[in-house]
């Protein structure tokens, strides 16, 4: 969980752009307090991406990157949409292609039917207050108090004190740190400061936040539970979230549906359960692979063959998603077929909302064939592991 993305270390102030990134225009808004007035799943944008690209030119003796290669996203409001890739995939700059930071060099970005990369600097300004942004680092102001931070972008659209001082107390409350409000950033934990962090973004009543690695930096205790604020924060407020990340475990957690990102194409896309259950591409599946309960477990792996001759034992593992997950699979099926079954590992879990079963059993070779194939009316995946003496 503690992997770093050494592309997403040097988080720089240009990326919360606060002078900018706010239009100073007194009463250009209401403001009202968090989660107040607000119909679950009616707060968010939905977020288009037509066949985005985005080419750096060419510096010295490096030639030109193509970060992004026509990647086309369709993400309804209120959804948490997660992007997983590895270090240099392209995911910060899809991430900051959304709210108009980073110019696409062909598409178009269109966010609440808004076509982002064709308004000019001043229009982006005012657009950009529907879009929040958390960071891996925070990007919190040191001089400044969990108050002042959360504070900040209120105080450029100059509203009266007595509005700002009411919107942070709510926000405050909201990611429960109404009793660190005079606490600066040094005083605070990984987890209280990305708190803050969520506070600030929230601000200005976004539709839509963008998390751009916002949990790399925590363990993974804390890491679920900025999860599950985030997914509060979704659920109530029904902002719409794109969440980045590099770790299956993210997605996991609370992503509606997940998008695979690699050498800046999209590869592989579809809701959390189905990708996992089904992997398409090797990234995908090595993705899935690295997750705890994943692995063959090691004092099955050592007595594992290749060879079905003479084995008594078939190895499979099993895959159950949404209703077959909750079924009696396997005790039905010796039921059934009169046999023996071996549980040999595995994990029940829960992904994306609905549940998940992933398990290394062990049939008798002779077998195998009506296995597979009551496994297959019952909605299972199945793949043989090897074969037991
Ligand atoms: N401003 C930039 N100028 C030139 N190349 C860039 C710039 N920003 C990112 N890149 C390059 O684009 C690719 C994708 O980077 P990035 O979106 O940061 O990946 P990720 O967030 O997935 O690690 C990398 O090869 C990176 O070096
Ligand atoms: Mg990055």
């Amino acid at each position: 969980m503690m992997l770093h993305d050494p592309a997403a270390a040097p988080v720089f102030f240009r990326d919360l752009a606060p002078a900018e990134s706010f239009p100073i225009r007194a009463g250009a808004s209401s403001v009202p307090a968090a989660g107040v007035d607000r119909p679950a799943g009616g707060g968010g944008a939905s977020i288009v991406l037509d066949g985005v690209s985005k080419i750096f030119p060419a510096r010295g003796s490096d030639g030109p990157v193509e970060a992004l290669k026509e990647i086309s996203l369709d993400i309804p409001r209120g959804e948490i949409y997660g992007v997983i890739g590895r270090s240099g995939a392209g995911k910060s700059t899809l991430i900051r292609a959304i709210n108009g930071l980073e110019r696409p060099s062909a598409g178009e970005v269109i966010v609440d039917g808004v076509v982002i990369n064709r308004l000019d600097e001043r229009a982006l300004r005012a657009e950009r207050r529907k879009i929040g942004m958390i960071f891996q680092h925070f990007n919190l102001l040191s001089s400044r108090t969990a108050f002042e931070n959360v504070a900040l972008p209120l105080e450029l659209l100059s509203l009266p004190r007595a509005t700002i001082r009411d919107k942070v107390s709510g926000l405050l409350e909201l990611v429960g740190l109404t009793d660190k409000r005079d606490r600066y950033p040094v005083e605070l934990s990984g987890g209280q400061k990305q708190r803050v962090g969520i506070a600030r973004a929230l601000a200005t009543d976004p539709k839509v936040l963008l998390s751009d690695e916002a949990t790399s930096a925590l363990d993974p205790e804390t890491t679920r539970s900025i999860l599950a604020l985030l997914g509060k924060v979704n659920d109530e407020l029904g902002v719409t979230i794109v969440l980045i990340t590099h770790e299956m475990a993210v997605i996991k957690e609370i992503c509606h549906r997940v998008g695979v990102i690699e050498a800046g194409r999209i590869i592989e896309e579809g809701p959390v359960s189905e990708v996992f259950a089904h992997p398409r591409t090797a990234t995908a599946r090595s993705f899935i692979g690295s997750l705890p309960g994943r692995e063959i477990p090691a004092s099955l792996a050592g007595r594992l063959g290749a060879d079905p001759a003479g084995a008594s034992q078939v190895v499979l593992r099993l895959t159950l998603t949404g209703e077959a997950a909750g079924q009696p699979v396997v005790t039905r099926l010796a039921r059934e077929l009169g046999i023996d079954i071996a549980l040999l590992g595995g994990q029940i879990d829960s992904i994306g909302g609905a549940p998940f079963a992933l398990l290394y059993v062990g049939v008798p070779a002779a077998a195998e064939g009506r296995v597979r194939a009551a496994l297959d009316a019952a909605g299972a995946v199945t793949e043989v592991i090897g074969h037991v003496a």
